[in-house]
């Protein structure tokens, strides 16, 4: 009896330190995502996504702030996006 509640809290005493360690990392591999990943599994949630050329860049921004507050994106990753969207006009 005794011998399992000092194995139970190990087990809690190594999971909630390797909570507190990585818990509040980032992981890379979300961060790694590219504009254009992150395009494709964001901008077609509420409807067709509108592809790189559809704007020119100045009206990309606009659209770029606007779709920040309604897809809940941090600043990073619709800065990604935007870059993409404009990457194929010369305006
Ligand atoms: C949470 C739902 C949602 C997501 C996710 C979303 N949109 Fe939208 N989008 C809307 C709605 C709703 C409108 C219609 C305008 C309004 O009511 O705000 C809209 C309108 C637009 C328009 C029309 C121009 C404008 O600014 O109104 C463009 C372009 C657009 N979205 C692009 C995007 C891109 C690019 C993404 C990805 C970063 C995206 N959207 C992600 C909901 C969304």
């Amino acid at each position: 009896m005794k011998k399992s509640i000092i194995i139970t809290t190990f087990i809690l005493l190594v999971a909630l330190l390797s909570l507190l360690t990585n818990g509040c990392n980032v992981s890379k591999k979300v961060a790694d995502k590219s504009g254009a990943q992150l395009w494709a599994e964001n901008c077609n949630r509420c409807h067709n996504s509108p592809g790189p050329g559809e704007f020119n860049n100045d009206n990309w921004e606009i659209v770029g702030m606007h779709m920040q507050v309604r897809a809940n994106l941090t600043q990073t990753d619709i800065n990604k996006i935007i870059d993409f969207l404009k990457s194929t006009n010369n305006q």
